[in-house]
């Protein structure tokens, strides 16, 4: 699965499927039902890690060009969940169409953004405190939210598959997004409906080089990660804690936490799911002991 997965890790899957269409998924759904596989879904394999010793399991993946059409209806984009978000990117900002401009610069698909509502926190401006723990702590008390931009905010409604086969189309209300979270991992997801806004193209590829370039400046994109490895706990940022834990640089194995964004674990070469989790483990322990914080992991884990 490390050439699979952006962060290059991970040992063999069971079985690696790409359906060549609608009646190869439900065969496929309906074989590992028969026997009793357990079927994980990955879109470009961006925010997942897997186990050095592989999953026994069917690594399921819509990447089929059924999987990847794309159509306009006026202000409305329907596209299926195996597109790449650059390439809905490129096609919005030529039709004219905003709303996706977020997006730029995320290795993902639009059936893992989905899954995962994927999106981004706009950036904070420092603030003077004496001490960057009253900063934090200061924070947290008032829980105060940070500004937020998420692909559930678009969608209209959802094409699905349950896991009998079955086909289903679910209205914006049927569709809980949360943060970094969906009920649409339950099911298999086709497609979408997104509702976007007319907008000068200039001033649309202006708004995605901006997002791009923040993303650059911030992040390692040069080195294998997984993006994020932490959700932001409320009222804060994962990288601010575990920058202020003075963790930047701290390597074990392969796996070195970005000395740009302190919530990216990077795989300098050679890393394994073990010496990730390590860190990830070292990081946990020391930001709750110093903020009394508990993180939780954003990237998915199979173990
Ligand atoms: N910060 C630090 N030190 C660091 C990193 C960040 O002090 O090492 C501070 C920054 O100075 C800034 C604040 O934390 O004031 C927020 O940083 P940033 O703007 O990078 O946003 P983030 O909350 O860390 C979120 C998403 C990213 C997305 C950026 C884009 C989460 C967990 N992460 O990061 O998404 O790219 O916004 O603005 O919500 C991902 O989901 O995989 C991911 C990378």
């Amino acid at each position: 699965m490390q050439d699979h997965t952006t962060f290059k890790i991970g040992g063999p899957a069971k079985y690696f499927v790409e359906p060549k269409d609608i009646q190869e998924l439900k065969l496929l759904l309906k074989s590992a039902k028969r026997y009793n596989i357990p079927i994980l879904v990955i879109g470009a394999g961006s925010n997942i890690l897997i186990n050095d010793n592989g999953v026994r399991a069917i690594v399921l993946r819509l990447n089929s060009p059924i999987f990847k059409k794309i159509f306009f209806h006026n202000n409305r984009l329907n596209v299926a969940s195996g597109v790449v978000l650059s390439q809905i990117l490129k096609l919005t900002q030529k039709q004219g169409l905003s709303g996706l401009e977020f997006l730029a610069g995320i290795p993902g698909t639009v059936g893992g953004a989905l899954a995962m509502n994927a999106g981004i926190s706009k950036k904070i401006k420092n603030q003077s405190f004496d001490k960057l723990e009253d900063y934090v702590l200061k924070r947290s008390r008032m829980g105060q939210k940070s500004k937020t931009k998420n692909i559930g905010s678009l969608v209209e409604s959802v094409k699905v598959m349950d896991y009998n086969g079955k086909i289903k189309i679910l209205n914006k209300k049927d569709i809980k997004f949360g943060y970094r979270k969906s009920n649409l991992s339950k099911y298999i997801i086709l497609s979408a409906l997104l509702k976007l806004r007319k907008r000068d193209k200039r001033e649309i590829e202006n708004e995605i080089k901006r997002y791009f370039n923040y993303r650059k400046e911030t992040q390692d994109l040069s080195r294998a990660s997984a993006g994020c490895i932490f959700k932001n706990p409320k009222g804060n940022q994962a990288g601010r804690l575990i920058d202020l834990s003075g963790l930047k640089g701290k390597r074990i194995g392969d796996a070195s936490i970005s000395r740009m964004h302190a919530n990216f674990i990077l795989n300098l070469s050679n890393a394994t799911a073990k010496d990730v989790l390590k860190l990830m483990d070292l990081v946990r322990k020391e930001v709750k002991n110093k903020f009394n914080v508990t993180l939780e992991p954003e990237i998915k884990i199979w173990q």
